[in-house]
């Protein structure tokens, strides 16, 4: 099986074993990919969330917790923080690798083969589309290459700029 994929659609559609959200500290929604697994998943989702809110406070950025997935056909949700955009000086970038290193980290330890990942804090959040994908991609090369555990990763473009960017990345002969 390929381990790193590349599909243009609806991450809320996908049945792997998880899909991460990115969603923002409060846990408790928003729009964009965030929105959009919420309506999906069903009022559980949010109910589960709360349940950690109460616990953590809020998720910090660069952090990520793992729920159930209500209605979705996967099964777990790996929510995470992206950084906002804030012109670089501000460890940016630093940020969006922990968001995708910790949810691997998560996925790992909870035996989690197959996730997929949405283009993390490149829309609301205003991340420059091309730097994030340099930081995704690698991130993500760097954990499978020490952790065979994890089978596949899917990264999951909405957008068709970010998967123009994406495909010359990972499919640069086609
Ligand atoms: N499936 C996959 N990707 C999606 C979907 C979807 N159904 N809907 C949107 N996206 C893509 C967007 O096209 C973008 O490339 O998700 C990427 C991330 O964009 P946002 O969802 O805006 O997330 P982000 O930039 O990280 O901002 C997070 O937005 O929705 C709020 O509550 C969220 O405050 C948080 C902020």
């Amino acid at each position: 099986m390929e381990m790193i994929k590349l599909i243009k659609g609806d991450i809320t559609k996908l049945e792997v074993d998880a899909i991460v959200n990115a969603a923002n500290s409060s846990l408790m929604g928003g729009g964009g990919v965030d929105g959009a697994i919420h309506r999906a998943a069903g009022p559980s989702l949010h109910e589960e969330c709360k349940e950690i809110i109460k616990k953590i406070g809020k998720l910090p950025t660069g952090e990520a917790v793992i729920t159930g997935a209500g209605n979705l056909k996967c099964r777990y949700v790996i929510h995470t923080v992206g950084p906002i955009w804030q012109g670089g000086n501000f460890d940016e970038e630093k940020l969006l690798r922990n968001a995708y290193v910790n949810s691997l980290k998560i996925a790992k330890e909870k035996g989690i083969r197959s996730i997929a990942f949405p283009n993390i804090s490149t829309g609301v959040y205003g991340f420059p589309k091309d730097l994030a994908s340099d930081i995704a991609i690698s991130a993500v090369r760097e954990f499978l290459e020490k952790n065979p555990e994890i089978q596949q990763v899917i990264f999951v473009c909405f957008d068709e700029e970010n998967y123009e960017i994406y495909k010359k990345k990972l499919h640069p002969n086609e």
